[in-house]
Protein backbone atom coordinates (compact mmCIF):
# COMPACT_ATOMS: atom_id res chain seq x y z
CA UNK A 1 0.00 0.00 0.00
CA UNK A 2 1.44 3.24 -1.15
CA UNK A 3 2.55 5.59 1.71
CA UNK A 4 1.36 8.98 2.81
CA UNK A 5 3.52 12.05 4.22
CA UNK A 6 2.59 11.07 7.85
CA UNK A 7 3.51 14.62 8.31
CA UNK A 8 0.08 15.34 7.38
CA UNK A 9 -0.79 13.14 10.80
CA UNK A 10 0.58 15.63 12.83
CA UNK A 11 -1.42 18.59 12.00
CA UNK A 12 -4.29 19.92 15.05
CA UNK A 13 -7.52 19.34 13.60
CA UNK A 14 -8.64 21.32 10.68
CA UNK A 15 -7.22 24.42 8.76
CA UNK A 16 -8.55 26.70 10.66
CA UNK A 17 -10.58 28.57 8.17
CA UNK A 18 -12.63 25.29 6.60
CA UNK A 19 -13.57 23.83 10.47
CA UNK A 20 -14.94 27.43 11.25
CA UNK A 21 -16.91 26.66 7.97
CA UNK A 22 -17.44 23.23 9.07
CA UNK A 23 -19.25 24.66 12.52
CA UNK A 24 -21.26 27.71 10.67
CA UNK A 25 -22.61 24.88 8.14
CA UNK A 26 -23.73 22.82 10.88
CA UNK A 27 -25.39 25.43 12.66
CA UNK A 28 -27.37 26.80 9.60
CA UNK A 29 -28.10 23.63 8.76
CA UNK A 30 -29.92 23.28 12.17
CA UNK A 31 -31.13 26.75 11.76
CA UNK A 32 -31.98 27.76 8.48
CA UNK A 33 -34.20 30.99 9.09
CA UNK A 34 -30.85 32.60 10.71
CA UNK A 35 -29.19 35.53 8.74
CA UNK A 36 -25.54 34.97 9.44
CA UNK A 37 -23.24 37.35 8.86
CA UNK A 38 -19.52 36.41 8.35
CA UNK A 39 -16.53 38.00 9.44
CA UNK A 40 -14.25 35.37 10.28
CA UNK A 41 -12.22 34.61 6.94
CA UNK A 42 -10.58 38.36 5.61
CA UNK A 43 -12.47 37.56 2.01
CA UNK A 44 -13.44 41.15 0.28
CA UNK A 45 -16.65 41.59 -0.75
CA UNK A 46 -16.70 44.42 -3.01
CA UNK A 47 -16.64 44.43 -6.32
CA UNK A 48 -13.43 44.52 -8.77
CA UNK A 49 -11.86 47.50 -9.74
CA UNK A 50 -13.42 48.66 -12.96
CA UNK A 51 -10.16 49.67 -14.61
CA UNK A 52 -9.32 46.05 -13.66
CA UNK A 53 -12.47 44.47 -15.26
CA UNK A 54 -11.95 46.38 -18.28
CA UNK A 55 -8.49 45.79 -18.68
CA UNK A 56 -9.50 41.71 -18.18
CA UNK A 57 -12.05 42.00 -20.81
CA UNK A 58 -9.78 43.52 -23.59
CA UNK A 59 -7.14 40.88 -22.65
CA UNK A 60 -9.99 38.45 -23.56
CA UNK A 61 -11.07 39.66 -26.99
CA UNK A 62 -7.16 40.47 -27.59
CA UNK A 63 -6.74 36.52 -26.94
CA UNK A 64 -9.35 35.78 -29.38
CA UNK A 65 -7.51 36.89 -31.89
CA UNK A 66 -4.28 35.07 -34.11
CA UNK A 67 -1.91 37.79 -33.31
CA UNK A 68 -3.29 38.82 -29.46
CA UNK A 69 -2.92 35.14 -28.27
CA UNK A 70 -0.94 34.18 -25.31
CA UNK A 71 -0.08 30.68 -24.34
CA UNK A 72 2.64 30.16 -21.72
CA UNK A 73 3.83 33.31 -19.98
CA UNK A 74 7.75 34.06 -19.02
CA UNK A 75 7.53 32.08 -15.93
CA UNK A 76 8.44 35.19 -13.59
CA UNK A 77 5.32 36.97 -14.62
CA UNK A 78 5.12 39.25 -17.68
CA UNK A 79 7.51 42.06 -17.62
CA UNK A 80 5.30 45.10 -17.87
CA UNK A 81 3.67 43.52 -15.03
CA UNK A 82 7.02 43.43 -13.09
CA UNK A 83 7.99 47.04 -13.89
CA UNK A 84 4.74 48.63 -12.72
CA UNK A 85 5.34 46.59 -9.36
CA UNK A 86 8.56 47.65 -8.96
CA UNK A 87 7.98 51.18 -10.35
CA UNK A 88 5.03 51.84 -7.79
CA UNK A 89 5.41 49.60 -5.06
CA UNK A 90 8.87 49.82 -4.22
CA UNK A 91 10.82 52.36 -6.49
CA UNK A 92 8.27 54.97 -5.46
CA UNK A 93 8.57 54.40 -1.77
CA UNK A 94 12.92 54.10 -2.10
CA UNK A 95 13.33 50.48 -2.04
CA UNK A 96 16.05 49.42 -4.41
CA UNK A 97 14.07 46.43 -6.06
CA UNK A 98 14.32 45.59 -9.67
CA UNK A 99 11.15 43.78 -11.75
CA UNK A 100 13.87 41.13 -12.05
CA UNK A 101 13.07 40.73 -8.52
CA UNK A 102 9.57 39.77 -8.43
CA UNK A 103 7.93 36.67 -9.23
CA UNK A 104 4.24 37.04 -9.98
CA UNK A 105 2.31 34.18 -8.40
CA UNK A 106 -1.27 33.44 -7.96
CA UNK A 107 -1.15 33.56 -3.80
CA UNK A 108 0.68 34.73 -1.25
CA UNK A 109 -0.31 31.57 1.03
CA UNK A 110 1.03 29.81 -1.93
CA UNK A 111 3.94 31.44 -2.17
CA UNK A 112 4.86 31.64 1.97
CA UNK A 113 4.48 27.80 2.08
CA UNK A 114 6.38 26.91 -1.24
CA UNK A 115 9.44 28.65 0.04
CA UNK A 116 10.14 26.05 2.16
CA UNK A 117 10.87 23.77 -0.84
CA UNK A 118 14.58 25.74 -1.46
CA UNK A 119 15.35 25.75 2.57
CA UNK A 120 16.98 23.50 3.99
CA UNK A 121 15.32 20.87 6.38
CA UNK A 122 17.57 21.69 9.22
CA UNK A 123 16.77 25.86 9.83
CA UNK A 124 15.52 26.64 13.06
CA UNK A 125 11.95 28.65 12.46
CA UNK A 126 10.96 31.46 14.26
CA UNK A 127 6.50 31.76 13.88
CA UNK A 128 4.80 34.70 16.17
CA UNK A 129 2.07 33.26 18.53
CA UNK A 130 -0.47 33.86 17.28
CA UNK A 131 0.45 33.33 13.42
CA UNK A 132 -1.26 33.03 10.19
CA UNK A 133 -1.74 29.51 10.38
CA UNK A 134 -0.41 28.88 7.06
CA UNK A 135 3.21 29.41 8.17
CA UNK A 136 2.91 27.06 10.95
CA UNK A 137 1.12 24.63 9.24
CA UNK A 138 3.17 24.59 6.16
CA UNK A 139 6.22 23.64 7.91
CA UNK A 140 3.97 21.04 10.17
CA UNK A 141 3.39 19.43 6.01
CA UNK A 142 7.14 19.52 5.12
CA UNK A 143 8.33 17.24 7.79
CA UNK A 144 10.15 20.62 9.65
CA UNK A 145 8.48 20.20 12.99
CA UNK A 146 8.08 17.49 15.82
CA UNK A 147 4.88 16.68 17.29
CA UNK A 148 2.01 19.16 18.58
CA UNK A 149 2.28 19.35 22.48
CA UNK A 150 -0.90 20.05 24.76
CA UNK A 151 -1.59 24.03 23.44
CA UNK A 152 -1.11 23.03 20.62
CA UNK A 153 2.90 24.33 19.73
CA UNK A 154 4.69 22.40 17.92
CA UNK A 155 7.81 21.11 19.22
CA UNK A 156 11.17 22.17 17.22
CA UNK A 157 9.48 25.70 16.26
CA UNK A 158 10.65 28.80 18.17
CA UNK A 159 7.16 30.59 18.99
CA UNK A 160 7.72 34.03 20.06
CA UNK A 161 3.99 35.49 22.04
CA UNK A 162 2.56 38.61 21.12
CA UNK A 163 0.11 39.90 23.12
CA UNK A 164 -1.44 43.21 24.87
CA UNK A 165 1.55 42.94 27.07
CA UNK A 166 4.03 43.43 24.75
CA UNK A 167 1.91 45.52 22.66
CA UNK A 168 1.82 42.47 19.87
CA UNK A 169 5.41 43.26 19.06
CA UNK A 170 7.49 39.86 19.03
CA UNK A 171 10.68 40.08 21.42
CA UNK A 172 13.48 39.40 19.07
CA UNK A 173 14.45 35.93 19.69
CA UNK A 174 17.10 34.79 22.67
CA UNK A 175 18.67 31.86 20.39
CA UNK A 176 19.98 31.97 17.03
CA UNK A 177 16.75 31.35 14.51
CA UNK A 178 17.61 30.39 10.74
CA UNK A 179 14.05 31.67 9.08
CA UNK A 180 12.02 34.26 10.81
CA UNK A 181 8.00 35.00 9.68
CA UNK A 182 6.94 38.02 10.27
CA UNK A 183 3.97 39.95 8.84
CA UNK A 184 2.72 43.35 8.76
CA UNK A 185 -0.12 44.67 8.99
CA UNK A 186 -0.69 41.66 11.28
CA UNK A 187 -3.00 39.00 10.44
CA UNK A 188 -4.84 38.46 12.74
CA UNK A 189 -4.23 41.11 15.61
CA UNK A 190 -4.08 44.45 12.87
CA UNK A 191 -0.90 45.61 14.42
CA UNK A 192 2.07 47.40 12.55
CA UNK A 193 5.73 47.72 12.78
CA UNK A 194 7.53 51.10 12.63
CA UNK A 195 10.87 51.22 10.65
CA UNK A 196 12.90 50.83 13.62
CA UNK A 197 11.06 47.49 14.75
CA UNK A 198 11.78 46.29 11.44
CA UNK A 199 15.16 47.84 11.75
CA UNK A 200 16.08 45.59 14.50
CA UNK A 201 14.62 42.49 12.79
CA UNK A 202 17.04 43.20 10.14
CA UNK A 203 19.85 43.69 12.39
CA UNK A 204 19.20 40.69 14.28
CA UNK A 205 18.93 38.42 10.81
CA UNK A 206 22.09 39.89 9.32
CA UNK A 207 23.71 39.62 12.65
CA UNK A 208 22.71 36.31 13.01
CA UNK A 209 22.81 34.96 9.18
CA UNK A 210 19.08 34.68 9.30
CA UNK A 211 16.61 34.98 6.79
CA UNK A 212 12.86 37.01 7.04
CA UNK A 213 9.60 36.08 5.38
CA UNK A 214 8.22 38.94 5.40
CA UNK A 215 4.26 38.80 4.51
CA UNK A 216 3.40 42.42 3.01
CA UNK A 217 -0.29 41.24 1.86
CA UNK A 218 -1.93 43.95 4.06
CA UNK A 219 0.24 47.20 3.25
CA UNK A 220 -2.37 49.15 1.40
CA UNK A 221 -4.18 49.20 4.79
CA UNK A 222 -1.44 51.46 6.46
CA UNK A 223 -3.09 55.05 7.15
CA UNK A 224 0.32 56.69 8.96
CA UNK A 225 2.77 57.95 6.20
CA UNK A 226 5.75 58.01 8.38
CA UNK A 227 5.43 53.51 8.81
CA UNK A 228 6.76 51.20 6.20
CA UNK A 229 5.10 48.73 3.78
CA UNK A 230 8.22 46.86 2.74
CA UNK A 231 10.80 45.14 4.51
CA UNK A 232 12.77 46.70 1.75
CA UNK A 233 12.33 50.04 2.78
CA UNK A 234 15.04 49.12 5.89
CA UNK A 235 18.47 49.39 4.90
CA UNK A 236 20.05 45.83 4.57
CA UNK A 237 17.06 44.41 4.31
CA UNK A 238 18.04 43.16 0.55
CA UNK A 239 21.02 40.59 2.08
CA UNK A 240 18.29 39.46 4.52
CA UNK A 241 14.69 39.13 3.42
CA UNK A 242 12.13 37.48 0.88
CA UNK A 243 8.66 39.75 0.70
CA UNK A 244 5.28 38.51 -0.29
CA UNK A 245 2.48 40.93 -1.60
CA UNK A 246 -0.58 40.62 -3.26
CA UNK A 247 -3.12 41.80 -4.98
CA UNK A 248 -6.04 40.00 -2.75
CA UNK A 249 -7.04 42.40 -0.34
CA UNK A 250 -6.25 45.84 -2.02
CA UNK A 251 -7.90 45.45 -5.23
CA UNK A 252 -10.28 42.27 -4.35
CA UNK A 253 -8.37 39.53 -6.33
CA UNK A 254 -8.83 36.67 -3.73
CA UNK A 255 -11.01 35.19 -6.03
CA UNK A 256 -9.44 36.28 -9.10
CA UNK A 257 -5.64 35.10 -7.99
CA UNK A 258 -2.65 37.23 -8.32
CA UNK A 259 0.26 38.26 -6.06
CA UNK A 260 3.54 38.34 -6.26
CA UNK A 261 7.09 37.26 -3.74
CA UNK A 262 10.38 39.47 -4.04
CA UNK A 263 13.46 37.94 -3.64
CA UNK A 264 16.61 40.22 -3.84
CA UNK A 265 19.37 39.19 -6.37
CA UNK A 266 22.45 38.60 -4.37
CA UNK A 267 20.37 37.30 -1.32
CA UNK A 268 22.21 33.92 -0.53
CA UNK A 269 22.05 30.52 1.78
CA UNK A 270 24.70 27.78 2.38
CA UNK A 271 24.67 24.39 1.25
CA UNK A 272 25.05 21.78 4.33
CA UNK A 273 28.37 22.07 3.44
CA UNK A 274 28.72 25.68 3.87
CA UNK A 275 29.10 26.67 0.29
CA UNK A 276 27.12 29.88 -0.22
CA UNK A 277 24.31 30.03 -2.76
CA UNK A 278 22.02 32.75 -4.39
CA UNK A 279 18.30 31.97 -3.13
CA UNK A 280 17.01 34.06 -6.55
CA UNK A 281 18.45 31.14 -8.58
CA UNK A 282 16.92 28.55 -6.80
CA UNK A 283 13.33 30.00 -6.47
CA UNK A 284 13.71 30.85 -10.01
CA UNK A 285 14.13 27.07 -10.94
CA UNK A 286 11.73 26.29 -8.22
CA UNK A 287 8.71 28.51 -10.22
CA UNK A 288 10.01 27.39 -13.53
CA UNK A 289 9.19 23.90 -12.38
CA UNK A 290 5.98 23.71 -10.39
CA UNK A 291 4.39 27.00 -11.34
CA UNK A 292 2.80 27.49 -14.78
CA UNK A 293 2.57 31.70 -13.89
CA UNK A 294 -0.82 33.08 -13.45
CA UNK A 295 -2.94 33.96 -16.68
CA UNK A 296 -2.29 36.78 -19.02
CA UNK A 297 -5.76 38.05 -18.31
CA UNK A 298 -5.41 37.97 -14.81
CA UNK A 299 -2.26 39.67 -15.16
CA UNK A 300 -3.27 42.68 -17.21
CA UNK A 301 -6.14 42.95 -14.87
CA UNK A 302 -3.01 43.52 -12.23
CA UNK A 303 -1.64 45.76 -14.62
CA UNK A 304 -4.44 48.51 -14.09
CA UNK A 305 -4.30 48.74 -10.88
CA UNK A 306 -1.43 51.05 -11.38
CA UNK A 307 -3.34 53.14 -13.78
CA UNK A 308 -4.38 56.03 -12.30
CA UNK A 309 -8.13 55.14 -12.61
CA UNK A 310 -6.83 51.88 -10.78
CA UNK A 311 -4.70 53.76 -7.86
CA UNK A 312 -8.23 55.42 -7.45
CA UNK A 313 -10.65 52.45 -7.40
CA UNK A 314 -8.30 50.64 -5.01
CA UNK A 315 -7.53 53.87 -2.49
CA UNK A 316 -11.32 54.07 -2.51
CA UNK A 317 -11.70 50.32 -1.57
CA UNK A 318 -9.47 50.63 1.09
CA UNK A 319 -11.12 53.35 2.52
CA UNK A 320 -14.17 51.48 2.38
CA UNK A 321 -13.20 48.73 4.57
CA UNK A 322 -10.89 51.12 6.92
CA UNK A 323 -14.40 53.03 7.35
CA UNK A 324 -15.66 49.27 8.31
CA UNK A 325 -13.00 48.87 10.48
CA UNK A 326 -13.33 51.96 12.60
CA UNK A 327 -17.09 51.09 12.69
CA UNK A 328 -16.34 47.68 14.47
CA UNK A 329 -13.77 49.29 16.72
CA UNK A 330 -16.28 52.24 17.79
CA UNK A 331 -19.33 49.54 18.56
CA UNK A 332 -17.54 46.97 20.35
CA UNK A 333 -15.61 49.58 22.28
CA UNK A 334 -19.33 50.81 23.25
CA UNK A 335 -20.26 47.26 23.64
CA UNK A 336 -17.38 47.36 26.41
CA UNK A 337 -15.06 44.96 24.89
CA UNK A 338 -11.07 45.78 24.22
CA UNK A 339 -10.46 46.72 20.59
CA UNK A 340 -7.02 46.48 19.53
CA UNK A 341 -5.67 46.79 15.62
CA UNK A 342 -8.14 47.96 13.12
CA UNK A 343 -6.05 51.16 12.32
CA UNK A 344 -3.74 49.99 9.57
CA UNK A 345 -5.23 46.86 9.11
CA UNK A 346 -8.44 45.32 8.05
CA UNK A 347 -8.51 42.95 11.47
CA UNK A 348 -9.90 44.27 14.93
CA UNK A 349 -8.60 41.89 17.49
CA UNK A 350 -10.66 41.92 20.27
CA UNK A 351 -10.10 40.88 23.86
CA UNK A 352 -13.22 37.68 24.87
CA UNK A 353 -15.75 38.71 27.48
CA UNK A 354 -14.57 37.74 31.10
CA UNK A 355 -14.93 34.06 31.30
CA UNK A 356 -15.14 33.32 27.84
CA UNK A 357 -12.63 31.60 25.94
CA UNK A 358 -12.15 32.41 22.22
CA UNK A 359 -14.31 29.34 20.73
CA UNK A 360 -16.83 30.18 23.67
CA UNK A 361 -17.07 33.41 22.51
CA UNK A 362 -17.69 32.02 18.80
CA UNK A 363 -20.10 30.40 19.85
CA UNK A 364 -21.63 32.88 21.90
CA UNK A 365 -22.07 35.11 18.91
CA UNK A 366 -22.45 32.58 16.87
CA UNK A 367 -25.72 31.10 18.48
CA UNK A 368 -26.73 34.91 19.58
CA UNK A 369 -25.94 37.02 17.07
CA UNK A 370 -25.67 34.91 13.53
CA UNK A 371 -22.00 36.42 13.25
CA UNK A 372 -19.35 34.62 12.40
CA UNK A 373 -16.13 35.67 13.50
CA UNK A 374 -12.38 33.92 14.22
CA UNK A 375 -11.42 32.57 17.59
CA UNK A 376 -8.32 33.96 18.68
CA UNK A 377 -7.03 30.55 19.68
CA UNK A 378 -6.85 29.15 16.22
CA UNK A 379 -4.18 31.22 15.42
CA UNK A 380 -1.96 30.07 18.21
CA UNK A 381 -2.11 28.98 21.83
CA UNK A 382 -1.35 32.80 22.95
CA UNK A 383 -4.20 33.78 20.85
CA UNK A 384 -6.49 32.22 23.84
CA UNK A 385 -8.60 35.21 25.13
CA UNK A 386 -8.68 36.95 21.88
CA UNK A 387 -10.76 37.21 18.92
CA UNK A 388 -10.95 38.50 15.14
CA UNK A 389 -13.42 40.60 13.13
CA UNK A 390 -12.81 40.94 9.88
CA UNK A 391 -13.42 44.22 8.13
CA UNK A 392 -14.25 43.20 4.98
CA UNK A 393 -17.82 42.83 4.16
CA UNK A 394 -20.92 45.35 3.12
CA UNK A 395 -21.44 48.67 5.20
CA UNK A 396 -24.97 47.22 6.21
CA UNK A 397 -23.41 43.92 7.56
CA UNK A 398 -21.32 45.13 9.44
CA UNK A 399 -23.66 47.51 10.72
CA UNK A 400 -26.35 44.71 11.64
CA UNK A 401 -23.61 42.70 12.97
CA UNK A 402 -22.08 45.67 15.37
CA UNK A 403 -25.96 46.20 16.35
CA UNK A 404 -26.66 42.51 17.01
CA UNK A 405 -23.66 41.63 19.54
CA UNK A 406 -24.54 45.43 21.26
CA UNK A 407 -27.88 44.13 21.66
CA UNK A 408 -26.75 40.61 23.52
C1 LIG B 1 -7.56 35.36 6.76
O1 LIG B 1 -8.75 35.43 7.02
O2 LIG B 1 -6.68 35.28 7.62
C2 LIG B 1 -7.18 35.40 5.33
O3 LIG B 1 -8.29 35.28 4.51
C3 LIG B 1 -6.24 34.37 5.03
C4 LIG B 1 -5.73 34.43 3.66
O4 LIG B 1 -5.69 35.49 3.03
O5 LIG B 1 -5.34 33.37 3.19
Amino acid sequence: MVQVNGNYLKLKAGYLFPEIGRRVKTFAAANPDAALIRLGIGDVTEPLPEACREAMKTAIDEMGTAEGFHGYGPEQGYGWLRDAIARHDFQARGCDISAEEIFVSDGSKCDSSNILDILGAGNKIAVTDPVYPVYVDSNVMAGRTGEAGDEGRYAGLTYLPISADNSFAAEIPSEPVDLIYLCFPNNPTGAVATKDQLKHWVDYARANGSLILFDAAYEAFIQDPSLPHSIFEIEGARDCAIEFRSFSKNAGFTGTRCALTVVPKGLRGKTANGESVELWGLWNRRQSTKFNGVSYIIQRGAEAVYSDAGQKEVKDLVAFYMENAAIIRRELSTAGLTVYGGEHAPYVWIKTPEGMDSWGFFDHLLNKANVVGTPGSGFGAAGEGYFRISAFNSRSNVDTAMARIKAL
